[in-house]
Order: C-alpha cells, then sequence, then structure tokens
C-alpha cells in the first residue's frame, strides 16, 4: 500500500528530525507530564505512525501552554493543520458531502431553537454534523457559546489520537452517525446479505479472500474521501421526471420542502440555501456521474445488468412512494387551506414544511399539530426507509419499516383529517 503523504509532511518530518535535540526536551515536557494527567491518551498516540514519524503533541496543539497554569494557551488543529500533511485527503474531503454537514446543520431554523448542548456542544444534531471545514464566523460562533472543541472532521473516522487509516476502513468508523431515526444506513447495511458476509469474515467463517462489500467499498473507492450519492438524503433532484403522475407528486414534495411555492410552483430563495450545501443533484448529468461510479463499484462483484436493475427498483420504488407521499401533503395542505389548521410561527407559507423536523411541543413551535408531526414522520422516518432500504438490500427495512408504515401513516392522517374537519368550529 502506498501512503499518500504530501511533499510538506516530508519538510515537516525532516524539520521536526533535523531539530530532534532542541524539540525532544520540551516533547518530553509534554509527554512526560501528560503521561501522568491522562496516561491512556499518550499511549494512545504511542501506537500511532504519527508518533513514529515524530508528529509529536506540539506539531497539533502549539507550544504555548507547557503547565497547569497556561492551559488556555492551548489550541486545538482544525482540518488545514491536517491538511498540511495530507493534502490530498483535506482537497477531497472538502470538495465532499460530508464538508456541507455543519452548514446543512445551521441552515435549519429549527436548529436554532434547539440547547446550545445540542448543537455546539455536540450531544445532539452537532455531534453528527461536526463534519466540515468551519468557516471563521462559525468558530467564533462557537467560541462566544463557550465551547472551545469540536475543531476537527477528521478525527470523526480518524479517532484521536490513534489517528489509524485502519480503524477508519472499518465500517464501525460510520456506525455513530450513520443509524437511528432517519438515516439507519447501519443497520440496514447490518443486517443485510452484505454486512452478514462482512461478519462472516471478520470472524472467520468466510475466508479472507471472501468478498464483502462495506460502506467505505460503495462510498469511498479508492479511498476517496468525496463522500457524495446520486438521491442524497432527501430523495429529490432535478430536472423533474418524465412520468406525469411523478412530476406532479415531486413538484408536491418540493413545495412542502419549501423549494417551490404552493401558490405559483416558482422556486423559492430556500433554492439558493439547498444548493449552497448541495443537498440534491440539480442536473442530469451530477446524478448521472454518481450513478456511474456506483455502477461500476456494484459490477466488481456482480454482473452490470443485475446491479443496473437493482439499482433502478430502488429508483422506481421513490416513484411509488412519492405518490403515497403527494396525496397526505394534499390532504394536510387543505386543512391549510381551509382554515382548519393555522399556519404555525415561523413557517414561510400556509402550507405544511417538511424541513422544520418535527418537535414535540417546546419552544416556539408548541403550535404544530398532530397531523403535521405524522406527515413529518411518514416524510422523514418511513419515506427514507423505503428508498434507503433497497439501495442497501435490506427488505424488512423496505417494507415493514419503511412501506408499511407509510400506508399507515396515509391511513392515519385521512382518519385525523376527517375527524378534525368534522370537530371544527
Ligand atoms: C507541567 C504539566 C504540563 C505540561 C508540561 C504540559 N501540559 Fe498540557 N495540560 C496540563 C494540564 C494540568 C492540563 C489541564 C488538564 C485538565 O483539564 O484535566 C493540560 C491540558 C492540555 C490540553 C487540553 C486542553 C483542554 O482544554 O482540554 C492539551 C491539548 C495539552 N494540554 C497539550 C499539551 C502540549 C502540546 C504540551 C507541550 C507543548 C503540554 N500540554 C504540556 C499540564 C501540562
Ligand atoms: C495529529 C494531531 C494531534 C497530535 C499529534 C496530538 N493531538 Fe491532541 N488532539 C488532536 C485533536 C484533533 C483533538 C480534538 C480537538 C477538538 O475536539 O477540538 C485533540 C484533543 C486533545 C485533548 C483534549 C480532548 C481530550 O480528549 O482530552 C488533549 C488533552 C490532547 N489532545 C492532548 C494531546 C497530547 C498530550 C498529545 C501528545 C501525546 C497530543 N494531544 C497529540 C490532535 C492531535
Ligand atoms: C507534520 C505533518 C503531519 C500532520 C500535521 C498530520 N499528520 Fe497524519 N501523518 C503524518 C505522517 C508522516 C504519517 C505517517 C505516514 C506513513 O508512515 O506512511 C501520517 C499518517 C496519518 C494517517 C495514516 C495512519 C495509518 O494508520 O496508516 C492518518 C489517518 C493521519 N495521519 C491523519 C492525520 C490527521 C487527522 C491529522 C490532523 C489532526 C494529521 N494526520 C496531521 C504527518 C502528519
Ligand atoms: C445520529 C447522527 C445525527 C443526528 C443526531 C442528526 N443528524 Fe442530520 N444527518 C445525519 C446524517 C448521517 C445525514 C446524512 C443522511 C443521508 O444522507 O442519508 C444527515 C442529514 C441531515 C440534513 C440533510 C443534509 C443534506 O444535504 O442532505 C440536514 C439538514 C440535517 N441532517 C440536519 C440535522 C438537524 C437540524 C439535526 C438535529 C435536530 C440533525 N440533523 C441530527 C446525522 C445526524
Ligand atoms: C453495496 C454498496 C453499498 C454499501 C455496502 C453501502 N451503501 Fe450506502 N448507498 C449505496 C447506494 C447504491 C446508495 C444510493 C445511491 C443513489 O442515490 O443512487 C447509497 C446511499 C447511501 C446514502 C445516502 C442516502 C441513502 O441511504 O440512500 C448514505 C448516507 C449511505 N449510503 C451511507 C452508507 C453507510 C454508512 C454504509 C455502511 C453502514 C453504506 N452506505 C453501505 C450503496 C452502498
Ligand atoms: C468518513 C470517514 C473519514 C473522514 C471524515 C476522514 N477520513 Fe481519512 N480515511 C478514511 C478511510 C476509509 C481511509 C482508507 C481509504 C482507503 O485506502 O481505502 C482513509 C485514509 C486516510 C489516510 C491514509 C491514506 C493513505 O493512503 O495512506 C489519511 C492520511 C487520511 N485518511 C487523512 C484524513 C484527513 C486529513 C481527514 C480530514 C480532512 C480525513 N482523513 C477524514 C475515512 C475518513
Ligand atoms: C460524525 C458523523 C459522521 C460519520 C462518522 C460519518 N458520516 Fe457520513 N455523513 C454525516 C453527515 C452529517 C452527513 C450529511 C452531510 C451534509 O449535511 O451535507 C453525511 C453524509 C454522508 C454521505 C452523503 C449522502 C448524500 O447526501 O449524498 C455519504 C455517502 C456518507 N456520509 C458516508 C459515510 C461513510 C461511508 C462513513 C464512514 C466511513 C461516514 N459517512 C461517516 C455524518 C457522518
Ligand atoms: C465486494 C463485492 C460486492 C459489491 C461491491 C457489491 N456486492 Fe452485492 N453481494 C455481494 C455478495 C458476495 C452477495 C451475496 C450473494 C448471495 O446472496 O448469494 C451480494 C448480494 C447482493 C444482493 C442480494 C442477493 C440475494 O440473493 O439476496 C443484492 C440485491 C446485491 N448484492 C446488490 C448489489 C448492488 C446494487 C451493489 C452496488 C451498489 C452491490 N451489490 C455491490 C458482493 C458485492
Amino acid at each position: 500500500m502506498t501512503h499518500r503523504v504530501g511533499i510538506t509532511a516530508v519538510l515537516a518530518v525532516f524539520v521536526v528530525v533535523a531539530f530532534a535535540g532542541l524539540v525532544s526536551a520540551q516533547e518530553e515536557s509534554c509527554i512526560t507530564c501528560h503521561r501522568g494527567l491522562s496516561p491512556g491518551q499518550v499511549q494512545d498516540w504511542e501506537t500511532s505512525k504519527h508518533s513514529r514519524a515524530r508528529v509529536t503533541c506540539s506539531v497539533c496543539h502549539g507550544d504555548a501552554h507547557m503547565s497547569a497554569q497556561d492551559v488556555d494557551m492551548v489550541s486545538f488543529p482544525d482540518e488545514a493543520l491536517c491538511g498540511e500533511c495530507h493534502e490530498e485527503q483535506f482537497e477531497q474531503f472538502g470538495r465532499g458531502k460530508h464538508n456541507f454537514g455543519w452548514t446543512s446543520m445551521n441552515a435549519l431554523p429549527v436548529t436554532h431553537l434547539e440547547p446550545d448542548v445540542l448543537i455546539e456542544g455536540g450531544r445532539g444534531c452537532g455531534g453528527c454534523h461536526n463534519m466540515g471545514i468551519k468557516t471563521a464566523e462559525q468558530k467564533q460562533a462557537q467560541l462566544d457559546k463557550g465551547y472551545r472543541y469540536q475543531t476537527n472532521s477528521c478525527d470523526e473516522c480518524h479517532t484521536r489520537h490513534a489517528f489509524s487509516e485502519k480503524e477508519a476502513k472499518s465500517p464501525h468508523a460510520c456506525q455513530q452517525c450513520h443509524m437511528g431515526f432517519d438515516h439507519p444506513q447501519w443497520e440496514m447495511w447490518e443486517s443485510s446479505k452484505h454486512g452478514e458476509r462482512w461478519h462472516a469474515k471478520v470472524t472467520g467463517y468466510l475466508p479472507e479472500g471472501a468478498v464483502a462489500p462495506t460502506c467505505q467499498t460503495c462510498h469511498m473507492p479508492d479511498g476517496d474521501h468525496e463522500n457524495r450519492t446520486a438521491w442524497g438524503f432527501l430523495g429529490v433532484r432535478l430536472p423533474m421526471p418524465e412520468n406525469e403522475q411523478w412530476a406532479s407528486d415531486r413538484a408536491t414534495i418540493l413545495k412542502a420542502l419549501g423549494v417551490l411555492h404552493p401558490e405559483t410552483g416558482e422556486p423559492t430563495e430556500l433554492v439558493g440555501a439547498v444548493q449552497a450545501v448541495d443537498m440534491a443533484r440539480l442536473t442530469e448529468e451530477a446524478w448521472q456521474t454518481e450513478r456511474d461510479k456506483m455502477l461500476k463499484t456494484c459490477s466488481g462483484c456482480h454482473s452490470e445488468t443485475y446491479a443496473r436493475q437493482q439499482l433502478e427498483m430502488g429508483d422506481q420504488i421513490l416513484k411509488d412512494a412519492d405518490r403515497l407521499m403527494a396525496q397526505a401533503i394534499d390532504i394536510v395542505a387543505e386543512l391549510y387551506a381551509d382554515g382548519i389548521i393555522e399556519k404555525p410561527e415561523g413557517y414561510p407559507y400556509n402550507y405544511p414544511m417538511l424541513l422544520f423536523f418535527n418537535r414535540t411541543g417546546g419552544g416556539d413551535m408548541d403550535s404544530l399539530s398532530y397531523i403535521d408531526q405524522v406527515l413529518l414522520e411518514m416524510y422523514l422516518k418511513h419515506r427514507m426507509r423505503t428508498f434507503q432500504a433497497f439501495f442497501h438490500v435490506n427488505p424488512d427495512y423496505a417494507y415493514w419499516y419503511g412501506w408499511a408504515q407509510m400506508t399507515k401513516d396515509l391511513g392515519e392522517i385521512q382518519e385525523l383529517a376527517k375527524t378534525m374537519r368534522a370537530t371544527h368550529g
């Protein structure tokens, strides 16, 4: 395996080695003192290639802090610092989808209604969305709220201080974030035949040479740090489909996402925000590029014809799921239009809004009606599972946790609307 380390890395290591005598006394003091404070941390760093290459504590944390009295002087490395030695990965990451994690989270109005600990503190949205090189303003906003950690995205997969390549190659490296409510890729993959094979392989039930695709096989081919998929999270794209019914259903969803005006059908100013964080592929070419890359990966282990059909079934289920979704949106939209649901505070239009993410009670969003909550869950949880499960080859998620739940949601929305109309006024 070749290790691609930038020329600066070689120089930096050279400089460190050349001045080894000078540096080591100071380095020794970081290590000696910290071995007493938190021995596990030093031990972990000693397992890393960094320790062997003399990428020492002060390379990443500076040398302004040298005692218990000046801890405030310490600095935390951002991605650019890693990039000084790992230019290739830094640039790939910078062009990639993960680089939008922090910004896309902050683009949602609901984020700013949540407690800071869930955002800047990293115990909620911010724990998974700490992905992306922060701008100077974003860093300052964090500091202003009293949070100085979460300065680096690279350690989300190569955890500190081992900074291991091998660890990042394990599908477990993705598990913390790609799981749960609206994106259970971990659960879907793990219980698919692909995941089962991987488990069989690592536990010795299959020989080492057996093939088993991991998240990285399909999403980081050739070690490329630019993770991006054709459909993305929202499962919408441009141009509109040729099928008239599907085009009309997708337009309804885009209205409920706030990117098309509910009355005129014209793009709203939110389109800019969606574009800025690359939330959806907006041209045929952009979508096809990602699809072609994926097809090439599948074709390493399956016939191309087989793989193409599997992927196209994923596209098709989106069409069917969008039919259910649009019917549900229309029912709720009529309740808005007839004044049976009052427009919640902060909603841009008198129309359901899927990008507010559901909240039951609390804060400014108390007024969100129950039927709105069912609609949000239908989109965010059940539509996501339906199509994501097709792509991750998981029959149970596709049907019982996905499609079956969507049909149940639609039934519930129909019933609720009936009752609301009957009891209104
Ligand atoms: C004489 C002891 C001593 C020396 C020498 C020392 N440190 Fe520390 N360092 C500390 C103490 C004490 C803390 C605070 C620990 C705590 O909060 O539990 C600390 C904290 C830190 C932190 C974490 C700060 C935070 O806010 O969590 C980093 C990073 C750090 N030191 C790096 C270094 C580096 C790099 C060097 C060498 C250039 C170094 N230290 C030298 C004692 C020392
Ligand atoms: C390759 C860069 C790198 C090196 C080398 C490095 N660190 Fe760190 N360190 C980091 C990163 C990244 C963080 C996380 C910063 C954040 O959360 O904002 C961190 C965080 C820390 C923290 C605070 C968080 C915690 O988990 O306690 C301490 C203390 C610390 N490092 C000590 C050390 C010591 C001691 C050494 C040397 C043995 C060292 N570091 C070497 C990159 C490095
Ligand atoms: C001063 C240069 C320098 C800096 C800064 C630096 N690295 Fe490294 N890194 C290296 C060198 C040298 C190696 C070892 C290459 C080798 O042995 O093939 C390495 C190896 C690695 C590896 C591969 C480890 C393995 O198991 O093969 C990872 C991952 C890594 N670094 C991540 C980071 C991250 C993340 C940061 C920032 C927090 C960082 N590095 C900062 C120089 C640096
Ligand atoms: C468990 C980790 C986790 C938590 C907690 C989390 N997210 Fe996410 N979020 C993700 C992942 C992973 C994706 C990408 C999913 C995909 O593409 O299937 C994502 C996608 C998104 C997207 C869409 C980005 C795009 O460009 O498609 C937005 C916006 C978002 N999250 C906002 C939030 C907000 C706001 C919160 C808190 C209310 C939150 N997230 C909580 C992990 C998380
Ligand atoms: C066999 C290949 C394969 C494996 C293994 C795989 N994925 Fe995927 N993944 C796909 C395909 C195909 C898509 C849909 C691409 C498209 O939109 O056309 C996808 C889509 C995604 C998306 C975008 C939203 C969605 O679910 O459609 C995320 C995020 C994702 N995968 C993460 C993961 C994670 C994390 C793992 C490991 C737990 C994983 N994937 C394992 C093939 C794979
Ligand atoms: C989403 C998880 C993830 C993130 C985030 C991530 N990496 Fe990686 N990284 C990987 C994986 C997986 C590999 C192994 C790729 C392969 O060769 O298959 C890897 C490999 C590496 C290597 C070793 C490359 C080699 O050929 O020796 C370096 C260095 C590295 N990453 C640096 C970084 C830096 C710097 C960042 C932040 C800008 C970063 N990584 C962010 C997953 C990640
Ligand atoms: C610290 C949390 C975290 C980890 C770890 C993580 N991701 Fe992600 N991932 C996210 C978030 C957040 C997003 C959405 C980024 C955005 O808002 O644009 C995302 C987006 C993605 C996407 C793009 C989906 C799309 O919209 O096209 C893929 C693919 C992906 N991740 C794969 C992986 C793989 C593979 C790994 C492990 C090697 C991994 N991720 C590790 C948080 C994480
Ligand atoms: C690294 C090799 C590898 C890659 C890459 C890969 N697969 Fe697989 N796939 C397998 C193996 C092995 C099986 C188990 C075969 C079996 O069930 O007999 C499998 C099973 C499947 C199955 C289930 C078959 C069944 O009988 O239940 C589907 C569907 C599938 N793969 C689709 C895909 C798609 C789509 C892609 C690309 C997104 C892909 N695979 C990428 C190796 C791979």
